[in-house]
């Protein structure tokens, strides 16, 4: 079977979905792998790299034309799908709750389509999870952006001319990215709070040497590793225990998430007003409505002295290794639905049945998670 790999042609995206290094292991297991001209510029792969790897390197059409299988991070747009035939086997992130138009023209092409984003949050289906092991890169990039955007430095630093205190971090929400933000700013000397409305996230917080901050109510009740929407009542008890926090912190992260949801407002403007001058929030959940209310997608604001910034593109600005464990999360993902290279269609298993969205033309139901 030819794997396809495709440039990303989405605006700002600097990621590939196949490294070369793993190219070179789907080659070893049987499969041939063609790549788009310049797919890896942004990923700094050259096209010789995937040359030597062993694959062919072609234009967008001629991958289009030779695959049995399309990869792509983002969803497969208009133009793409113009070009896809029967029988082809698309693989991306597809967002198919908002993209209901797209999955229509996929399965209108006669195609099967299985969407990275619908990976069940599962054991073993760990090491095939995007979300995860880009969330995971996310976290990390927040506080070094963070860092670079401050005006204070992060350790305790004691010098002849005086003694500078270790900046405070507040983290909103622990999930993979919270987890990881925690751990890059103890690692650079912060001092550092998180909150969540899983309880059992407290032990993962002080095992990194940061603070929790309880909030009343706060409950182990999340379904399949998510969390359920807070009640009106839990925010403002949040409010109340986070507060101080808040208005003492140099950095505040937040990466609160309701899958398929828009993400909670954590952080009002009432509550900006009264945080200290100087202060950096950085919103990840900026993409789904943010967790600040002042937050826009992939823009700064400066409000009341405090610099906001929404960004969605923590990811891609590590694209080396945003691709290179993307790619490891598919190979891990065609190895489980595939046998002697060819796909095995066990829609009796969970995995196979969650991701895959659209099978030979006919939209399949999905489960809700
Ligand atoms: P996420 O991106 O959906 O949300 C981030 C965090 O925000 C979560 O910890 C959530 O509890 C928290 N949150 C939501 N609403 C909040 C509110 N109002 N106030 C405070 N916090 C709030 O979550 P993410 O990072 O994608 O994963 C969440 C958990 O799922 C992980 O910690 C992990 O245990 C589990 N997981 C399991 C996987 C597997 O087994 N394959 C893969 C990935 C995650």
């Amino acid at each position: 079977m030819r794997i396809g790999i495709l440039k990303e042609t989405q605006k700002g995206e600097k990621r590939v979905s196949i490294s070369p290094n793993i190219t070179k292991q789907l080659i070893d297991k049987g499969f041939e792998v063609i790549v788009e001209k310049d797919a890896g510029t942004f990923s700094s792969y050259k096209n010789s790299d995937y040359r030597e790897a062993g694959a062919l390197v072609e234009k967008r059409g001629v991958v289009f034309k030779d695959s049995q299988i399309l990869i792509k991070i983002n969803p497969f747009d208009r133009e793409d799908l113009k070009l896809v035939d029967k029988g082809q086997v698309l693989i991306s992130q597809l967002y198919h709750r908002s993209n209901p138009e797209l999955i229509q023209m996929i399965a209108d092409k006669g195609a099967s389509a299985f969407s990275m984003d619908a990976m069940p949050r599962i054991s073993r289906a760990q090491d095939m999870d995007v979300l995860s092991s880009q969330s995971n890169l996310a976290g990390y990039k927040a506080v070094i952006l963070g860092a670079y955007e401050m005006k204070k430095i992060f350790p305790l630093m004691m010098t002849a001319a005086g003694t500078i205190k270790p900046a405070r971090v507040l983290i909103y929400g622990v999930g993979v990215a919270g987890l990881q933000a925690i751990a890059t700013a103890r690692r650079l000397g912060a001092m550092v709070k998180a909150t969540d409305i899983r309880i059992e996230t407290k032990e993962q917080v002080e095992s990194l040497g940061a603070k929790f901050i309880l909030v009343e109510g706060a409950n182990g009740g999340s379904e399949n590793g998510y969390a359920k929407e807070a009640s009106e009542d839990y925010a403002r008890r949040q409010k109340e225990a986070v507060d101080k926090s808040l208005f003492k912190a140099d950095l505040v992260i937040t990466t609160a998430g309701i899958p398929g949801k828009k993400s909670p407002v954590l952080i009002t403007e009432e509550q900006v007003l009264k945080m200290k001058n100087g202060a950096v929030i950085i919103d990840l959940a900026a993409a789904q409505g943010g967790n600040c209310e002042v937050s826009k997608l992939n823009k700064t604001v400066l409000k009341h002295g405090v610099k906001v910034i929404g960004t969605t593109i923590a990811p891609e600005s590590v694209s080396t290794n945003a691709s290179e464990l993307y790619a490891k999360n598919m190979y891990n993902f065609i190895m489980h639905l595939t046998d002697n290279n060819n796909f095995k269609w066990d829609l009796e298993e969970q995995i196979t049945d969650e991701t895959l969205i659209v099978h030979n033309g006919l939209i399949r139901k999905i489960k809700s998670k």
